[in-house]
Formats: C-alpha cells, sequence, structure tokens
C-alpha cells in the first residue's frame, strides 16, 4: 500500500501472516501527539467480540519511532495460523484478491490474503490518529458512522448532519438508531455461512473553504483515492452522491444566502466542494463497502495447479461484516487527504 499526496507520503508493508506490519510516512508536520488517543482510536479498529467481528483477536501494539518529518509505526502480528490456508493452496478466494494476485506474481499461498489484507489497516489507523489530532488543533474534525448493513439503513447525513451522529466518530462504529437490528442482519448472514456489506458515511467539519484544487488537484480525487486503498470499498460518493443523477437542477443545486452580511450555502447536496474546492460546509461522503469475500457457504473456484473446478468452503476466522471494524479506517484515509489538502493552504 503506497499513497503519495502533495505533501505527505506514505507506504504500508508487511502481510497479514508475516512477523508485522509497517507503515512509513514522510511529510507529516511538528504536532504533540498524545499517544493515549493513538491506542485508544486503534482500539476501534480491533477485533471484537462481536457478531460482525473475526476471531482473531490481535494486540495491536504500535511501536511508533518520530525524527523530523517521518512518522513510522511497526505492529507486529501475534495471532497467525496458517495452517487454516493449507486446504487453500493454489485455489483462490472467489472475489478475494487471490486470483488478481496470482495474476500479478504468481503465487499459489493466499494465506490469510498477504499484503492484501486488512491487517494493513491497522498501522494507517496510527497514522491516521496523528492526522486527526492535528486537524482538532485547528478545530477541525472528522467523524465516520455506520449509515447502512445490508438493506438496513440507520442515521445518514442526507437527512441532516445530527451531533448523535457527529459523536458516533468519537464513540465507536455506530449511531445507536438501528444499531440491534443491523447486528440482527449480520448475525442472519453468519448463521447461514455467509457475509454481509454496508455502508459507512463520514463528515468533515469545520474546514475552511477554498480548500483543494480545481480540476486535477481536486479535494474530492485526493479523498477518493486513500478511500480506495480500504479493502472492500467498491464505491465513494459525496454528497447526494448517484441520487443527484435522477434530480433536476433545481433539486440538486444548493441554493446560496446572506445572514447578516454572512454568506451561508442552505443544504448540502454538493457534500461540501465545488469545484474541487472546499465550500464552507461540511465534506460529507458515503463509502460503500462489499460483503466480506470469504464465505463458508460453498463456492465454485478453480485449483490453479490441476486447471480442475473446485468447490471451496472458506474456514479460517474472518469478519462476517467488515463495516464496523473499517470506521476508524475511513476516518484515517479521510483525516490524512484532509490534511495534506490543508498543508500548502497554510503556507
Ligand atoms: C476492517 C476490514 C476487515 C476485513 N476482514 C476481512 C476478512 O476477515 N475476510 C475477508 O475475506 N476479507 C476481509 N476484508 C476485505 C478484504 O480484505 C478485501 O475484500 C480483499 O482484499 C479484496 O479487495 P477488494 O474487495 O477491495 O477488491 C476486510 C476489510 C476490512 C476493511
Amino acid at each position: 500500500m503506497k499513497w503519495r499526496g502533495d505533501e505527505i507520503s506514505f507506504e504500508v508493508v508487511g502481510s497479514s501472516h508475516a512477523p508485522s506490519v509497517i507503515l512509513s510516512a514522510k511529510g507529516i508536520p511538528p504536532f504533540e501527539a498524545d499517544e493515549k488517543k493513538i491506542l485508544a482510536f486503534m482500539e476501534r479498529r480491533k477485533a471484537k467480540k462481536a457478531v460482525y467481528s473475526t476471531k482473531r483477536f490481535e494486540a495491536d501494539v504500535p511501536e511508533i519511532s518520530r525524527e523530523g518529518d517521518s512518522f513510522r509505526v511497526e505492529i507486529k502480528n501475534t495471532n497467525v495460523r496458517s495452517g487454516d490456508y493449507a486446504d487453500l493452496y493454489g485455489i483462490p478466494r472467489p472475489s478475494h484478491a487471490d486470483y488478481a494476485a496470482y495474476l500479478s506474481d504468481g503465487r499459489l499461498d493466499f494465506s490469510g490474503g498477504g499484503e492484501f489484507s486488512a491487517r494493513l489497516t491497522a498501522p494507517l489507523c496510527a497514522l491516521g490518529s496523528v492526522a486527526k489530532q492535528i486537524l482538532e488543533e485547528r478545530g477541525i474534525r472528522v467523524s465516520a458512522w455506520v449509515s447502512k448493513i445490508g438493506k438496513v439503513k440507520g442515521a445518514s447525513f442526507r437527512n441532516g448532519l445530527t451531533n448523535e451522529m457527529l459523536r458516533a466518530g468519537e464513540r465507536g462504529e455506530w449511531t445507536p438508531e438501528k444499531q440491534e437490528e443491523m447486528e440482527r442482519e449480520i448475525a442472519l448472514a453468519s448463521r447461514e455461512g455467509d457475509s454481509v456489506g454496508g455502508e459507512i458515511e463520514c463528515a468533515v467539519t469545520g474546514l475552511p473553504g477554498a480548500v483543494g484544487g480545481g480540476s486535477f488537484g481536486s479535494l474530492e480525487g485526493k479523498i477518493s483515492s486513500l478511500c480506495f486503498l480500504i479493502p472492500a470499498v467498491k464505491g465513494v460518493s459525496f454528497g447526494g452522491g448517484f441520487a443527484l443523477s435522477e434530480m433536476r437542477g433545481s433539486q440538486a443545486n444548493d441554493p446560496l444566502r446572506a445572514e447578516n452580511h454572512e454568506i451561508k450555502i442552505v443544504k448540502n447536496d454538493a457534500g461540501g466542494i465545488n469545484g474541487g474546492l472546499s465550500n464552507g460546509n461540511p465534506v460529507t461522503l458515503s463509502l460503500a463497502f462489499r460483503p466480506t469475500p470469504s464465505i463458508t457457504l460453498s463456492q465454485q473456484s478453480v485449483n490453479l495447479v490441476t486447471r480442475e473446478n473446485v468447490t471451496v468452503s472458506i474456514k479460517g476466522r474472518h469478519d462476517a461484516c467488515v463495516v464496523p471494524r473499517a470506521v476508524p479506517v475511513v476516518e484515517s484515509a479521510v483525516a490524512i487527504a484532509v490534511l495534506d489538502a490543508l498543508l500548502p493552504f497554510e503556507k
């Protein structure tokens, strides 16, 4: 995983079953990081005793070092069970990265998803927490929450951005509305050996106007490029998103008003961005997550060694739904992108 912004760049190396995963970043402005906050934030991504979560429990202790504008974090993998993948040698799990990885380098060992595993999002959360803390010093907050599991819809910025939703980002993964129903949806799929996807919404508040860049430097482009580094993300949309395509201009446009000489944009179907620049409204986005590819239900695959058709049932330890654990990962991706857009603006 590699990303290069205007000021910040980072690389994540290691894999799910390697001794560790390491993130090295450059271009981080001076800051006083609160390590307790980093740990609390990373806690939100960890596997939990919950219906949606894998049973691979990792301590996720970050070993952080800093020098100048560099930031490095190493996280040891302590709970590896490669034996779970013995029966899958040469057999790609449908819709995981296995077959595409085989096309890229001929590998036949797909243990733990290798470098495509969401283990690599653990150190991303350490950097994400730092980016969030730097933004918070400037009064900018990044919060995300689960807005949909399968077809069960929860709180959404499209119905008005509430403080409750913004606090959800601080507290954990869910807004209370519909949580039980969402968990039932996951439990139902999981009992059937299946998995379920969903959506996460994210809002950035306190961002001044004019951050980003026209055309190829667009803020939407920068945020999306980082969001698509998150495994299982298959869609990113801003504000009204795909629903805008069905609206008339008169419905979709966000009116401007002056109140005591202060200019306001009254609604926010643009998601706080016009022409690639922030417009002073909260930046709002929504991410679609696919259902977890690894499921125990029988699926069709192939044996890449014998070139025969096979039926697979994936055992191992997997998240029945990746969405709740991905909430802090989304906050991290968005916070790093927003910080990278903000830094040149501050110069
Ligand atoms: C937090 C998180 C946890 C995940 N856990 C699993 C898992 O347990 N099993 C699995 O097959 N995929 C899991 N995934 C998704 C896969 O890593 C992803 O689908 C795969 O790498 C293929 O990439 P793509 O779906 O983006 O094409 C997880 C993703 C995230 C963000």
